[in-house]
């Protein structure tokens, strides 16, 4: 069975658009892929946290991963500084990435075209962490959004560099970027990304939203003057955006949406979305209440941290013994 790999970072509460175009899929491919999933929360403090948001938020996405169908008997879930091997074989990375292939990583170069203050070295080394992250599970496949796939090409660079420099040692992995469907757009302003970071809060759906609250937002969301529901995302990016989060939560094909609503108008349109989005929303949340004071996280993060461990300290140990830093049998 081939190997997958991905984690998220705590920051913000998980957002429909971090169901549908992640959280789900990991689901799915548990079935057919070993499966590891973590929290980088050590990625996440490249920039400064507030301590007791940071707790809630780590809190709640394990118990909305688990509640959204990921299984600690199919997938590994772990904590990112649960497995100190895989910041020590960072450390070990860094050494082996060039200044020059950091500072050609687009997201840190936009963030010095913006002139953000207190950019910290950790957020400069951050690619080389995780390379190891990657490398230390030698993962088959990476699925991550579009910006993160420069830094599964720098992965690749890494364990091909130290390969060729030893000898073999690391999988080469490859990143699986989502389709372009898989981009669930502001509820307000539908030609941008549903994001956790939305200003007035409005355009964006959270896991952990109140139903009525999100019910408002759908009834709320922007849509135009045509008065037809149909895909066109040129000049219905609103009804198109409804109708993608629609289909992809029912199954129901979009085409066969738009001839189920033809003639009818927008209000009952959006009606029909809202009882998607809001089942949805809680089933979820009806999990998320069970499992958040049951305990059962704690005991599903000591599992997941103690295979993962087993994995990233035989490969750790190996990578040391190449190098030169390990003289034990
Ligand atoms: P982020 O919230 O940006 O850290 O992203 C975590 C994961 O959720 C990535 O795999 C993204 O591709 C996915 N994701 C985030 N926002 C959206 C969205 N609006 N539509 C689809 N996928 C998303
Ligand atoms: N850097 C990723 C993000 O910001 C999260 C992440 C950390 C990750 N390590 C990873 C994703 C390893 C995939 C594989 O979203």
């Amino acid at each position: 069975m081939k190997r997958m790999l991905s984690g998220i970072k705590p920051t913000g509460q998980l957002t429909l658009g971090n169901y549908i175009g992640a959280l789900r899929n990991f689901v799915k491919y548990q079935d057919d892929y070993e499966m590891f999933v973590f929290i980088a929360n050590l990625h996440c403090v490249t920039v400064y946290q507030d301590p007791k948001e940071l707790r809630k938020n780590l809190k709640d996405a394990i118990a909305l991963y688990l509640a959204c169908g990921l299984d600690p008997e199919k997938s590994t879930i772990f904590l990112q500084s649960d497995v100190m091997e895989q910041a020590q074989l960072g450390f070990l990375l860094t050494c082996t990435t060039y200044m020059g292939e950091l500072n050609r990583m687009t997201q840190f170069k936009d963030k010095l075209a913006k002139q953000e203050k207190n950019i910290t070295a950790g957020l400069y080394v951050y690619p080389s962490l995780m390379a190891a992250d990657i490398l230390a599970y030698d993962a088959d496949y990476v699925p991550v959004g579009d910006d993160q796939k420069q830094h599964v090409e720098l992965a690749r660079d890494l364990a091909e560099r130290f390969n060729n420099r030893y000898s073999p040692t690391f999988t080469v992995p490859e990143p699986l970027v989502a389709k372009v469907g898989a981009r669930i757009m502001s509820l307000t302003e539908p030609t941008k990304k549903m994001s956790k970071s939305d200003e007035t809060n409005k355009g964006c759906i959270y896991l952990l939203d109140e139903i009525p609250v999100a019910r408002k937002k759908i009834m709320g969301a922007v849509t135009d003057m045509l008065a037809k529901v149909q895909y066109d995302k040129v000049n219905q990016p609103g009804i198109s955006n409804l109708l993608e989060i629609m289909s992809s939560l029912s199954g129901e094909p979009i085409e066969d949406i738009c001839a189920r609503f033809e003639g009818k108008g927008y209000g009952e349109f959006k009606k029909a979305v809202a009882d998607v989005v809001c089942d949805t929303l809680q089933q979820i949340q009806d999990r998320y209440h069970e499992i958040i004071n049951s305990g059962q996280i704690d005991k599903v993060l000591e599992d997941g941290a103690n295979k993962a461990r087993y994995i990233a300290h035989k490969k750790l140990m190996k990578v040391q013994k190449k190098i030169g830093i390990e003289i034990r049998k």
